[in-house]
């Protein structure tokens, strides 16, 4: 029931050359990244005993999927045996262990789906949403402060279908078929307490930067995504955007912890097509080709609003100009980590295609105020979001034994 409802991933979209993922698992830097080891630029196997959980600076990956659900715990008890099972899954799932055998007459341990492949690299994060601290498991005074369902932003016509969600887990693979197997091994850990909610496959380039100074992975509108990030190798710069610190004012489990906003944003891809190079560009603020910023030449060039106050570079509207005006530092920044999709027509035979936005960062608020300053830009005439919703995903588990939430329901 759940595979159909989530299939459609444009599996042809999927199998290019991969860019390069730095071998400690994070981005690599913008600038002066020397050229990097052909055939370097899949998911890079990373422990799931760490601080922080390992999947969130890297990518997004060839593949990527996303999918939330409700729990059916009854108690508080049980959601932390929950969390238990779908952590040793995730440890088993990313170190490459396969499961013990079943007992004779029971149902196989593993779907067999990748048997024979070897080791299929995986990464998985979990994240919980602001319906698993209700009236249910007595969580409410450990809410982390910022954490709302997320409410009809600019220009939504969201779904209460694909929208919300008590836990969200993100996978990211070489192959839309390992996603697949973790997706159908984590359910199966879960036993019937989790019922799916809504999810999203789909596909990107393996994040930024291929050779020094240029991203690779482009959105569906056809331009580099990704240019703009902080650096995601830059440890004390993710303190500063991405990861939730101890004065931070939150609930001391939520430490090592970051917000994220997910975005099902469908993209008018047909309109876009019939729109001029010129008209896109400046509806971007971007070159299509180049990414580089309208009044410089090179990806890397850093726009200079205070020189063109009159927006006459770069309109005033330009979605990067909204998006960051460059006014502020990095503490008001995020990590955007979203990728494609592509789920064939929608009702009236139109190209149902768009982008699984997907930001990082340490106060919501920094989302919340990008999206407010975006409101009524020109590229919503292209755009429709239309699901997603806001979660928090869960400090690492680094001790051997502790699981992903411990602190959160055991504490
Ligand atoms: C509607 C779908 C969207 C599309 C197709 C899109 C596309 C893009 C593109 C092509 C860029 C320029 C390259 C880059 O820096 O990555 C960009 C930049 C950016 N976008 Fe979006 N975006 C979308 C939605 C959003 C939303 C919802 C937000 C946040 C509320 C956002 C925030 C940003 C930010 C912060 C930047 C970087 C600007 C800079 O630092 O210069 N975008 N986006």
């Amino acid at each position: 029931m759940f595979l159909s409802a989530g299939a459609g991933l444009a599996a042809g979209a999927v199998g290019g050359a991969g860019l390069v993922t730095a071998a400690n698992g994070a981005t690599p830097p913008h600038q002066g990244a020397p050229p990097q080891a052909p055939g370097n630029g899949r998911v890079v196997p990373a422990s799931f005993r760490a601080a922080h959980q390992p999947g969130i600076l890297t990518g997004p990956a060839l593949a990527c999927l996303v999918a939330a659900f409700h729990c059916r715990d009854r108690n508080r008890a049980a959601l932390a045996g929950t969390l238990r099972a779908l952590s040793a899954e995730m440890d088993a799932l990313m170190t490459g262990r396969d499961p013990a055998p079943a007992p004779a007459g029971q149902p196989p341990a593993d779907s067999s789906l990748l048997l024979g492949q070897g080791r299929q690299p995986v990464l998985v994060t979990l994240s919980v949403g602001a319906s698993l601290f209700d009236d249910r498991y007595g969580l409410a005074g450990r809410k982390p402060a910022e954490l709302t369902p997320m409410g009809a932003l600019a220009n939504d016509r969201l779904d209460p279908a694909r929208t919300h969600g008590d836990l969200l887990v993100l996978i990211q693979a070489d192959h839309p078929d390992v996603c697949v197997h973790t997706l159908r091994r984590l359910t199966r850990a879960a036993g019937g307490s989790l019922a799916p909610a809504w999810s999203q496959d789909g596909f990107a380039r393996p994040d930024p930067v291929a050779m020094a100074g240029a991203t690779g992975n482009r959105n569906l509108l056809g331009f580099k995504d990704g240019t703009g990030n902080p650096d995601a190798a830059n440890a004390a710069l993710m303190d500063q955007v991405v990861w939730v610190g101890a004065g931070d004012g939150e609930p001391e489990w939520a430490v090592g912890g970051t917000y994220v906003a997910v975005r099902l944003i469908r993209l008018f891809v047909e309109r876009w097509d019939r729109t001029s190079l010129t008209a896109q560009e400046r509806v971007m603020g971007r070159r299509k080709q180049s990414g580089a910023p309208l009044d410089g030449q090179k990806e890397t060039d850093v726009p200079r609003y205070a020189d063109d106050p009159d927006g006459e570079r770069t309109p005033l509207d330009a979605h990067i100009r909204l998006a960051n005006p460059r006014t502020a530092g990095p503490e008001k920044g995020m990590l955007r980590k979203g990728f494609n999709y592509a789920r064939g027509l929608d009702a009236d035979a139109g190209l149902d295609q768009g982008l699984v936005f997907v930001s990082y960062q340490r106060r919501l608020a920094n989302f919340r105020q990008a999206q407010e300053r975006l409101k009524g830009e020109p590229m919503e005439a292209f755009t429709r979001p239309e699901g997603g919703g806001f979660f928090y995903a869960l400090p690492g588990a680094p001790d051997p034994g502790g699981y992903l939430g411990q602190g959160l329901v055991e504490s």
